[in-house]
C-alpha cells in the first residue's frame, strides 16, 4: 500500500470549501480545521468574520470573508460569484448558519417560528441549491454538508424550542431528499447532528440562563458538552474523498444523549 494513501484520501488540498455562519462557534472551528486539512475557505456571514479569517491566515491558509445572509437569494448568488472570481470553483459547502430560541407554542409568535425555519432550513436550501448549480455547470463532484442537530430526533428538555426542533428534523430529511435529487450529478449531500456543543448558542448567558445550564448538566451521559473540535473529524471525512459512498446520511454526534 502507498505510504501516503490515507493522507491523500483525507486531504482537502485543491478543494474550495464554503462555511456559512463561520464568524464564531462551530462554524469558526470547522472553517479553521478545513483549512488545516488543505482547503481554501470562503465564509458567508451577516456581519463579517474577520477573526476567523485571521485565524486561518496566521496558519498559512486562505480565507475569503463574504457578507451574505443565507436567507437572501440575491446575497447568496452574489456571494458565490465572489467565490468563483477569487477561487474559480466550489467543492465543499458546510451549511452551518443557524439560530435557536426558547419559547413554547403559546409564547412564540408565528413570525418567530418563521424566522427560525427561514434561517435553519430555507437558508440551507438556498445555499445548497446555488452551490449545486455551480458544481453541475463545472462538473465538480461536490460535497454538501448540512449541520442538523440531535434536536431533529428529540424534543430537548426542559426548555421549549419547537421551531428549532422542527427545523432540524427538516434539515435531516432535506439532506436525504437533496442527495436523491443530486446523485446523478455526482454531488453528495450529508448532515451531522451534534448534541450540545459549548458555543455562544449553548453557553452564552445572554442566550442561556444559568438555571437552564444547571438543568442540562445532569442530562449529559458523558458529563459535559462537546467541544466544536470534536465535530471536525466527521466534517473533514464527509468533505474528503474518503467518504465517497456516504450519501444522504446523518451522523449523530451527541455523546450518547439520545441513547439513554
Ligand atoms: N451549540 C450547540 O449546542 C449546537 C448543537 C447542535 C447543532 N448546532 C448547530 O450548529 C450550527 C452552529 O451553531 P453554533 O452553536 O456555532 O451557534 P452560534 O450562534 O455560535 O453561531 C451561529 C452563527 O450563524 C450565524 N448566522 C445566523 N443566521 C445567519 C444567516 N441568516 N446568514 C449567515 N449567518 C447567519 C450567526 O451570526 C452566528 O455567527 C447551527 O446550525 C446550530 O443549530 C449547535
Amino acid at each position: 500500500m502507498k505510504e501516503n494513501y490515507l493522507e491523500e484520501l483525507f486531504s482537502l488540498k485543491g478543494k474550495v470549501a464554503l462555511v456559512t455562519g463561520a464568524g464564531r462557534g462551530i462554524g469558526q472551528v470547522i472553517a479553521r480545521d478545513l483549512a488545516r486539512a488543505g482547503a481554501d475557505i470562503a465564509i458567508f456571514s451577516r456581519s463579517g468574520a474577520a477573526d476567523t479569517v485571521k485565524l486561518i491566515e496566521e496558519e498559512g491558509g486562505k480565507a475569503l470573508d463574504i457578507i451574505a445572509d443565507c436567507t437572501k437569494e440575491d446575497q447568496v448568488t452574489e456571494g458565490f460569484k465572489k467565490i468563483l472570481e477569487v477561487y474559480g470553483r466550489i467543492d465543499v459547502v458546510v451549511n452551518n448558519a443557524g439560530v435557536c430560541y426558547h419559547k413554547d407554542i403559546f409564547e412564540a409568535s408565528v413570525e418567530e417560528f418563521r424566522w427560525c425555519l427561514d434561517i435553519n432550513l430555507t437558508g440551507e436550501y438556498i445555499v445548497a441549491r446555488e452551490a449545486a448549480r455551480i458544481m453541475i455547470e463545472k462538473k465538480i463532484a461536490g460535497s454538501i454538508i448540512n449541520i442538523a442537530s440531535m434536536s431533529g430526533y428529540i424534543a430537548n428538555v426542559p426548555q421549549r424550542q419547537v421551531a428549532y426542533n422542527a427545523s432540524k428534523a427538516g434539515v435531516i430529511h432535506m439532506t436525504k431528499s437533496l442527495a436523491v435529487e443530486l446523485v446523478d450529478y455526482n454531488i453528495r449531500v450529508n448532515s451531522i447532528s451534534p448534541g450540545y456543543v459549548a458555543t455562544p448558542m449553548s453557553v452564552d448567558p445572554d442566550f442561556v440562563e444559568p438555571e437552564l445550564l444547571a438543568a442540562w448538566e445532569p442530562l449529559f451521559p458523558m458529563h459535559r458538552m462537546a467541544k466544536p473540535e470534536e465535530l471536525t473529524g466527521a466534517i473533514i471525512w464527509l468533505a474528503s474523498d474518503a467518504s465517497h459512498y456516504a450519501n444522504g446520511t446523518d451522523i449523530l454526534i451527541d455523546g450518547l444523549y439520545t441513547a439513554v
